[in-house]
């Protein structure tokens, strides 16, 4: 979330990969420019700081700029898949890792933030269209990231793609939930993973904005927070690439001051 999220990573993430032992790492990268998503300059800067692969979501269509990378099927960043047919960009695509091909897809739920007024396509028959069309590609695993308000969707869908894909991670809060596991038949999930940006803030926007717009009803435009403590939260799962299921999850949460 904004320019405290990308020094986070830029600043952390080298030292996490190793010490966390992160084969391949994914972001969210739909708030990285100042909350509105992210410029071709900042995607750069997120992958020399060691991130393979960046999703999408409500806000990924904001900066023009994107548009070309999010169509070229061999860089790593894709927007939500289940868009209307005529967006531009690319909701899916795969990556090469030393241990096979990794598909990546985004989705969006159905009732999300600047987007909710959007007729989108079902998120869960978008991924069956998916997977069906990439079902004879031998792949190391499959992460689907699930941006989405309701809690329900969020864990439905996990259950929905259980034993069908390696991990499932939800997100758009911004707030962590407690429940990251793997699922009965071998994905990986958690209904939110939090957010990499500043701890005291609304969702990484200045809490006293959003207190007089809501006390007080003050017309006011969102603005980031800056100061520390900065949080870092994250789902760390590991992927058995033979079958693809997972073994074992859990959630990173950090905060530094
Ligand atoms: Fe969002």
């Amino acid at each position: 979330m904004g320019r405290p999220g990308l020094a986070l990573i830029e600043s952390e993430l080298p030292k996490l990969r190793s010490k966390f032992q992160i084969d391949f790492c994914l972001v969210q990268s739909e708030n990285v420019s100042e909350g509105r998503g992210i410029t071709p300059e900042d995607f750069t800067r997120l992958r020399h700081a060691g991130v393979d692969f960046c999703t999408g979501g409500n806000w990924s269509l904001w900066q023009k700029s994107i548009m070309p990378l999010l169509s070229d099927p061999d860089i790593p960043i894709i927007r939500p898949a289940n868009y209307p047919g005529t967006t531009p960009g690319l909701g899916y695509k795969y990556t090469i890792t030393p241990f096979g091909k990794v598909l990546v897809i985004s989705l969006l739920g159905q009732t999300v933030g600047r987007d909710s007024q959007l007729k989108l396509d079902n998120p869960l028959k978008t991924v069956d269209r998916i997977l069906e069309a990439e079902k004879g590609v031998a792949k190391a695993a499959t992460i689907v990231n699930f941006h989405g308000d309701f809690s329900s969707e969020k864990v439905v869908i996990g259950q929905y793609l259980d034993g069908k894909v390696s991990a499932v991670i939800g997100d758009h809060w911004h707030v962590p939930t407690a429940d990251a596991r793997v699922l009965i038949r071998g994905t990986a999930h958690i209904t939110d993973v939090g957010m990499v940006g500043t701890l005291n803030s609304s969702l990484g926007v200045k809490t006293d904005l959003i207190i007089a717009r809501w006390r007080d009803d003050v017309v006011v435009s969102n603005e980031l927070e800056q100061a520390k403590p900065w949080q870092l939260n994250a789902f760390w799962f590991q992927v058995d690439p033979r079958h693809g299921n997972a073994v074992s999850a859990r959630s990173i949460n950090l905060v530094y001051n």
